[in-house]
């Protein structure tokens, strides 16, 4: 034991030595060290202390100077693991919140968002307002890389009135050692991200200014005249949108002045981009433009992560100026990098991926093997992957999960689809997996859409199949993916991908079909409200045998109707008759913690 203890230790000190001096090493020579060091302590067994858990620490700050502790996933868990048996509850909510953080993209958004969740719990119990912000701003940031912009916004809001209300205590450092305070500046440039997205320009500004004088308050080493930068360029972008070009102007070549000849691309980014964006709106369309493809280039040359935002902006000012194929253009490749990063993290979601797990799950009733459906770790990030593409359109996520019930239920009062009633409630919940590969801009777009834009947005049921048989294999995938690809063809041939008709299209697709048009319809939508159900009722009777397959549509009116009359709110019901949603119950969670 005391053996180990002294070797955790040097391992503690080697790490944090690495990354305070991160510069002065290659990056390369670095990460072979480093996962050394990992290695080393994954396989130590016996281990559970508190040295080993800071050791843990500073092998991942190691890695994340390097913009690799994605991967530190298993290594968190077994620090979290340790962590629950020490008395020191401080070290429990940053091994916490660090997991959250590092491994909270879309597909492992439930697991990342209990460890945060439980690390805030931990934070405000020990009424440390510091630990709160920082576990706070983490899952504003988890929540943003999954898109779900409203709660994000919530959880920034809420960390920067934490700051606000303890201010004294932000004086000192913080667990990892940085000044506090900066935490406070995260959450307010992240308010301000948001609302500049939202184009919520006035309370964009008020916070970016907040930010950047927090920033500016401490002195810059390079790690921190890169968040002033970003900070710079967030405020910036917002000056330009507000129309005070000469403050906008001002920033952009202030930012020039730093990121010339520091052979830094990073900040090179920031600055062309701030500065594309503020000609374009000047009305120098084509410098501006320029700029903005320049900028764009150096985000390529940096990290994928990096891509995905920098097309977005050039996206933007593309359609500002009105070239719209353009913009479609970009899309296209944004579209690209998501089904990239997609991999990736299925990929890291399950490292041993062609093993299914055991949890198998079977209806209640007997039936064929056909309905016995093996729930593995792939199908659950297809669910998850699915429920948060949809909740960029509907704002209770809980869309996929309600479509599943219904097309369950529905297929429960069909002689020919209640054999597969499990099999299309699981398929009904990715039918719109596809939509994870399409930019959220357009998902969201309120104004009418070009042809062009339209036909890209009908391919996510493409996507969705592409992706469903890469993940599940086109045997096991095979009643998804009919799903997914045919869930938007009508009964009457004028439908979309193939133009299918009557009986060609797959049953479980016609059943999906109108549960989605019903769920939809009755929900609101970025560029529309909520239609009453007696509207909806006339609108699937009226569009039998043209948009639907007659049959689905009366057992589904049977159902709802059926459902509404037992005077309960009709969503809870199917909620509650689905099977279990890890998303859904994480989102419902996080709602109460975000409310609080
Ligand atoms: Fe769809
Ligand atoms: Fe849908």
């Amino acid at each position: 034991m005391q053996d180990n203890s002294a070797r955790f230790r040097a391992i503690q000190l080697r790490a944090s030595a690495l990354t305070a001096n991160a510069s002065g090493h290659a990056a390369g020579d670095m990460l072979i060290e480093l996962d050394a060091m990992q290695r080393e302590l994954r396989s130590a067994d016996s281990a559970r202390t508190d040295v080993y858990v800071a050791a843990v620490f500073a092998v991942v700050a190691g890695f994340n100077v390097l913009g690799r502790a994605q991967k530190m996933g298993p290594l968190l868990e077994r620090a979290i693991d340790i962590c629950r048996d020490l008395p020191d509850r401080r070290l429990l909510r940053r091994a916490l919140s660090l997991h959250g953080y590092f491994t909270g993209d879309i597909i492992n958004a439930p697991a990342a968002l209990g460890s945060l969740q439980e690390a805030v719990e931990i934070a405000r119990e020990m009424e440390d307002p510091v630990a709160e912000v920082s576990t706070v701003v983490n899952l504003g940031v988890v929540l943003t890389n999954i898109g779900w912009d409203d709660n994000a916004q919530r959880a920034f809001q809420l960390a920067w009135d934490v700051y606000e209300r303890w201010p004294e205590a932000f004086e000192g450092a913080d667990a990892s050692g940085a000044p506090a305070v900066l935490m406070a500046a995260a959450a307010a440039a992240n308010t301000a991200a948001i609302s500049s997205q939202l184009n919520d320009v006035e309370r964009g500004l008020e916070f970016s200014a907040r930010a950047r004088s927090l920033a500016q308050s401490q002195s810059a080493n390079a790690q921190h005249r890169t968040v002033q930068l970003h900070y710079d360029n967030i405020h910036c972008i917002l000056l330009a949108k507000a129309g005070r070009l000469r403050e906008a102007k001002a920033v952009a070549e202030s930012m020039f002045a730093t990121a010339k000849g520091s052979d830094n691309v990073r900040w090179e980014y920031l600055a062309l981009q701030a500065a594309g964006m503020v000609e374009v709106r000047h009305g120098k369309v084509d410098e501006g433009l320029e700029l903005l493809r320049k900028s764009h280039r150096r985000a390529a040359s940096i990290s994928t992560g990096m891509e995905v935002p920098a097309h977005l902006m050039l996206a933007d000012a593309y359609r500002y100026v009105g070239k719209s194929a353009e913009a479609l253009q970009v899309m296209r490749d944004v579209s690209v990098l998501l089904k990239k990063t997609q991999r990736l993290h299925f990929d890291r979601a399950d490292p041993q991926a062609s093993e299914p797990d055991d949890r198998e799950w079977e209806n209640t009733r007997p039936l064929g093997w056909e309905d016995t459906i093996t729930i593995d770790s792939k199908l659950v990030a297809l669910e998850n992957l699915a429920a948060a593409a949809e909740a960029k359109q509907e704002p209770s996520g809980e869309h996929t999960i309600r479509v599943g019930a219904l097309s369950r239920l529905v297929a429960n009062k069909l002689p020919w689809a209640v054999e597969l009633q499990t099999t299309i409630e699981r398929a009904a919940r990715l039918h719109d997996v596809g939509k994870g590969s399409v930019p959220e801009t357009l998902l969201r777009q309120r104004g009418p859409l070009t042809w062009q834009e339209k036909e890209f947005l009908h391919s996510h049921a493409k996507f969705g199949e592409e992706l469903i048989c890469e993940q599940l294999g086109t045997e096991r995938g095979a009643v998804y993916a009919h799903v997914a690809r045919s869930h938007h063809e009508r009964f009457d041939g004028n439908g979309t991908p193939d133009a299918l008709a009557g009986q060609e299209i797959p049953l479980e697709a016609r059943i999906v079909h109108a549960a989605d048009a019903y769920d939809s319809l009755t929900h609101d939508r970025p560029w529309r409200k909520a239609l009453p159900h007696d509207e909806v009722r006339i609108y699937l009777s009226t569009e039998k045998s043209a948009q639907f397959d007659p049959a689905v549509v009366d057992a589904l009116l049977q159902v709802v109707k059926d459902l509404r009359g037992t005077g309960r709110s009709l969503d809870d019901q199917l909620v509650e008759k689905a099977e279990p949603s890890e998303f859904v119950t994480a989102r419902r969670e996080l709602g109460k913690l975000l409310l609080n």
